[in-house]
């Protein structure tokens, strides 16, 4: 059951008092150490920290690709910290988008069959799938690639790609974990201009990155350290 928590509409995300322990043999990581923030509707967020900090296990709870050992996390007005495993599917396929350092597309597939996945899974007809996934890359300026395979595309182009996917199912909020990290720097800096572009047209973004220059094009940059925000500068 949803429970509706909180009910302002500018805020999309709220995470409170979240700690995530791994336990390592005997031994406890305090990936995250009690995080309490918001994220609006509508920003572009850069959280950047040393190696270690507890970037992506932020991410990944934000995309709820993994849960908090404690804490509440408010998504558009729903606990997510009390669903189970079925409802945090279904919360992922239908309101989230996900972008990843290593895009995590499926080599046997086509750029159409990439992008058509999260809508197979929505259970779309392939009508309006192979629409919305043309759409999709046209979008993202590979209209001409539709029928290659991964392997036959460059790491910007896979990128795109990855973009693509993670606008079929037209989320809210997108969350990138370091979308630059494996393209050198003049692509790393189309897929930015593309985040931003995504931003301007009412994405919310969240992405991770080690790199200021990329943090930079975000207007909110979240500094993390042990586990904890240290800091946050808003332009
Ligand atoms: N699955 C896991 N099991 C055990 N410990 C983990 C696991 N995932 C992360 N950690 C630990 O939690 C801490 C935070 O890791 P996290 O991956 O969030 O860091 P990060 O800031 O993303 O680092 P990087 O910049 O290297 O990607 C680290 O000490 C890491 O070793
Ligand atoms: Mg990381």
């Amino acid at each position: 059951m949803i429970n509706q928590a909180d009910k302002n509409e500018d805020l999309v995300i709220r995470l409170e008092d979240v700690h995530k322990i791994y336990q390592m043999g005997d031994q406890q990581v305090n990936a995250l150490a009690g995080v309490s923030t918001t994220f609006s509707a509508g920003g572009f967020c850069a959280i950047m920290g040393p190696s270690g900090s507890g970037k992506s296990t932020m991410l990944n709870l934000l995309g709820c690709l993994d849960r908090a050992t404690r804490g509440r996390y408010i998504l558009e007005g729903t606990d997510v910290s009390t669903l189970d495993d079925d409802a945090l599917s279904e919360l992922r396929l239908r309101h989230l988008g996900f972008i990843f350092q290593s895009f995590n597309l499926i080599p046997q597939l086509t750029v159409q069959r990439n992008i058509e996945l999260p809508l197979y899974y929505l259970g779309w007809d392939s009508e309006s799938s192979a629409e919305r996934a043309v759409e999709l890359a046209d979008k993202v300026g590979l209209a001409e690639r539709l029928n290659h395979r991964p392997t036959e595309l460059s790491g910007g182009q896979m990128q795109r790609v990855a973009i693509a996917r993670a606008l079929a199912n037209d989320p809210r909020i997108l969350l990138a974990d370091e979308p630059t990290g494996n393209l050198d720097t003049a692509t790393g800096e189309q897929i930015l201009q593309l985040l931003a572009e995504l931003n301007e047209q009412g994405k919310t973004i969240i992405m991770v990155t080690h790199e200021p220059d990329i943090a930079m094009l975000a207007r909110t940059r979240l500094h993390m350290r042990d586990g904890l925000i240290e800091t946050i500068e808003e332009d």
